[in-house]
């Protein structure tokens, strides 16, 4: 009994100390120390576009690329281009989601 409680604990352990990159299978531009961070950025970039988890997710196995996934995936690249080589010369971020999608899935391309 008293293993099987040691045991547990250390698989508790392991899996709360884990880097976040190690606990996801499927993590190829995003970089968090931990969960949380990770789950505030998704929240963050769920507003910005207006849509739930589920718009980008499989909810059953958040690490499988669906076709939102992957143009996400682009999306954070690109904003993470401008930032670093358009950008360049400023402290803060510049870009973000909200940028260009306020709150939109289709940012509106020409003026109205
Ligand atoms: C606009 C699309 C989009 C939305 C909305 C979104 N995600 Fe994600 N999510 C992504 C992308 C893209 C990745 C992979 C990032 C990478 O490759 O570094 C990801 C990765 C993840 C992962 C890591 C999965 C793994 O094991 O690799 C989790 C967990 C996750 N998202 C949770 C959420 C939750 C919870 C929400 C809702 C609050 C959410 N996501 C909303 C696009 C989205
Ligand atoms: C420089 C402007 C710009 C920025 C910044 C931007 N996007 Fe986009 N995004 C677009 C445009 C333009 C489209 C194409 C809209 C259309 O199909 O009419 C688009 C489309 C998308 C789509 C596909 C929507 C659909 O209906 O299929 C997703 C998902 C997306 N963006 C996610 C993101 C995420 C996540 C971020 C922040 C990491 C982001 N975008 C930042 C301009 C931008």
């Amino acid at each position: 009994m008293k293993q099987i409680l040691i045991f547990l604990l250390i698989g508790l352990l392991t899996t709360t100390l884990m880097p976040a990159k190690d606990k996801f299978k499927n993590l190829q531009v995003l970089d968090f120390e931990t969960e949380k961070e990770l789950k505030a950025y998704m929240k963050g970039m769920a507003n910005n576009l207006g849509v739930k988890c589920v718009f980008c997710h499989d909810m059953n196995d958040k690490s499988i690329d669906t076709k939102h996934k992957k143009i996400a995936r682009g999306m954070i690249k690109m904003t993470a281009n401008l930032n670093e080589e358009v950008f360049s010369w400023a402290e803060e971020t510049k870009v973000t989601c909200w940028t260009c999608h306020r709150g939109e899935k289709e940012p509106q391309i020409t003026q109205p």
